[in-house]
C-alpha cells in the first residue's frame, strides 16, 4: 500500500507519519510538503532514512510536480493535511490560504482522478461549522450542521470540503472528510495557543490571552486524531464525512492556568489582550458518527495529555527555540508588538 501524506512536516501530518509509519511497517508512505514557515523537515529526521519513507519537497499547488510524483509512485491512497492552518494569520493575509488550501487540493484530486486513486481523504476542520454559544452547552456540531465559517482561514477549509465533496458527486472520487477540534501534542509549531504559552511561560515572557479568554475549544490529543484518520482511510464510506473530537471542551483561560501551574510560573505572567477579529466563541464535537460505526474514541485524556506536551517542550527546547529564534520573531513582533 502507498499512501502520500501532504503536509506531512508540519504537526499532525508527521505525528500522523510516525504513526502510520509504526501501525503499517509494510506500508510506503511518501510526504509531500512545501516548507512553508509551519514546516520543519527536522521533524522528520527520525524516520529520513527508512526506506519504507520518501520526503519530496513539493508544493500541493505545482499541477507538473505533483503529477510527476503520482507518475512515479501511482499511490493507493492521499492523505491532505498541506494547508495554511493559523487563523491569524489569514486575517492579515487572506491569500495564501485560498490558494492552498483550496486549489492545492483540487490539483490532487485532479492527480487522484487521472491516476485512479482508491481514496482521497482531505483533512478538515470543526471550524467549518462557525461556532456555537457559550449559553448553550446542550448544543454540538454534527455531520449535518450546516457550514458557516467565520474567518477567511475557515471559510478556505469549508471551500475545500464543498469541492471533495462535488468530485465524489460529479467524477466519482472515492473521497472521505475528516473534521477534527482543536489538537495539541508534540511539534505544534508555537503560535498556537498552547505551545506559544508554553514557550513563553518559560522565558517568563507574557501570556497574551485574547478578548475575555472564555472562547472555549474541544481539545483532543494529536494520536488521537491519526488513529481516527487510519481508521476512516481503512473502514470509512466513500463520500461520507466524519467528526472527530472527544468532549474536551475548555476556555482558552483555564488551559492557560493550567500551564503555569505545570511550569511552576505565576498567573501574574497573563496578559488580557485585544480580541482575534470575529473569534469563534466555542466549538464541540459530537462524535457518535465516528464512535458508533468505527468504533473510535479517544484513549489519551487531556490530564495525561498536557502533562505529556508540557515534558515533551521541556525536552525539546532546540526544536522549537529555533524556530522562535527565527522567522517566527519577525511575525511574534508584529501580532503581537501592539496588543
Ligand atoms: P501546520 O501548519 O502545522 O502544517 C501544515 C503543513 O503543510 C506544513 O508542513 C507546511 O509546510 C505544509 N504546506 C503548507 N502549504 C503547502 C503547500 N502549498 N504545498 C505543500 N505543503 C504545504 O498544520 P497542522 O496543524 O498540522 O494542520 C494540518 C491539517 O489539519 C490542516 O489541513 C488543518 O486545517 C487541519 N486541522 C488542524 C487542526 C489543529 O488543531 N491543528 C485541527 C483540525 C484540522
Ligand atoms: O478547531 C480546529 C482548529 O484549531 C484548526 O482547524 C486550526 O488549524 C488550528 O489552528 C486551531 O484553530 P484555533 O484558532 O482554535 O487555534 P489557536 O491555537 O490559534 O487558538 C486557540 C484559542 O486560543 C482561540 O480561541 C484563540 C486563543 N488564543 C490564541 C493565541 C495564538 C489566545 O487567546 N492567545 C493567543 O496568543
Amino acid at each position: 500500500m502507498i499512501v502520500f501524506v501532504t503536509g506531512g512536516a508540519g504537526f499532525i501530518g508527521a505525528n500522523f507519519i510516525f504513526y502510520m509509519l509504526k501501525e503499517h511497517p509494510d506500508y510506503r508512505i511518501v510526504c509531500l510538503d512545501k516548507l512553508t514557515y509551519a514546516g520543519n523537515l527536522s521533524t522528520l529526521e527520525p524516520v529520513m532514512r527508512n526506506p519504507a519513507f520518501r520526503f519530496e519537497k513539493t508544493d500541493i499547488c505545482d499541477r507538473k510536480a505533483v503529477f510527476q510524483l503520482f507518475e512515479e509512485e501511482k499511490p493507493d491512497i492521499v492523505v491532505n493535511f498541506a494547508a495554511e492552518s493559523h487563523v491569524d494569520r489569514s486575517i492579515e493575509d487572506p491569500e495564501v490560504f485560498l490558494r492552498t488550501n483550496i486549489l492545492g487540493t483540487q490539483v490532487l484530486m485532479d492527480a487522484c482522478r487521472h491516476y485512479g486513486t482508491k481514496r482521497f481523504h482531505q483533512v478538515s476542520t470543526d471550524e467549518v461549522y462557525g461556532d456555537l454559544p457559550l449559553d448553550r452547552p446542550d448544543l454540538f456540531f454534527t455531520e449535518q450542521t450546516p457550514l458557516h465559517a467565520s474567518s477567511p482561514y475557515s471559510a478556505s477549509k469549508a471551500s475545500a470540503d464543498m469541492i471533495v465533496m462535488a468530485y465524489h458527486r460529479t467524477f466519482g472520487l472515492p473521497v472521505t472528510i475528516s473534521r477534527c477540534s482543536n489538537n495539541y501534542g508534540p511539534y505544534q509549531f508555537p503560535e498556537k495557543l498552547i505551545p506559544l504559552m508554553i514557550a513563553n511561560a518559560l522565558a517568563d515572557k507574557p501570556l497574551p490571552v485574547y478578548g475575555d479568554g472564555l472562547n472555549v475549544r474541544d481539545w483532543l490529543y494529536v494520536e488521537d486524531h491519526c488513529r481516527a484518520i487510519d481508521l476512516i482511510i481503512h473502514k470509512g464510506q466513500v463520500g461520507e464525512v466524519y467528526n472527530v473530537g472527544g468532549h474536551n471542551e475548555m476556555s482558552n483561560i483555564s488551559i492557560v492556568r493550567l500551564i503555569c501551574r505545570e511550569l511552576n510560573k505565576p498567573e501574574s505572567l497573563i496578559k488580557y489582550v485585544t480580541d482575534r477579529k470575529g473569534h469563534d466563541r466555542r466549538y464541540a464535537i459530537d462524535p457518535k458518527k465516528i464512535h458508533s460505526e468505527l468504533g473510535w474514541l479517544p484513549e489519551t485524556k487531556f490530564e495525561d495529555g498536557i502533562k505529556e506536551t508540557v515534558k515533551w517542550y521541556l525536552n525539546n527546547r532546540q526544536w522549537w527555540e529555533t524556530i522562535v529564534s527565527g522567522e517566527y520573531k519577525h511575525y511574534y513582533e508584529k501580532m503581537y508588538g501592539n496588543k
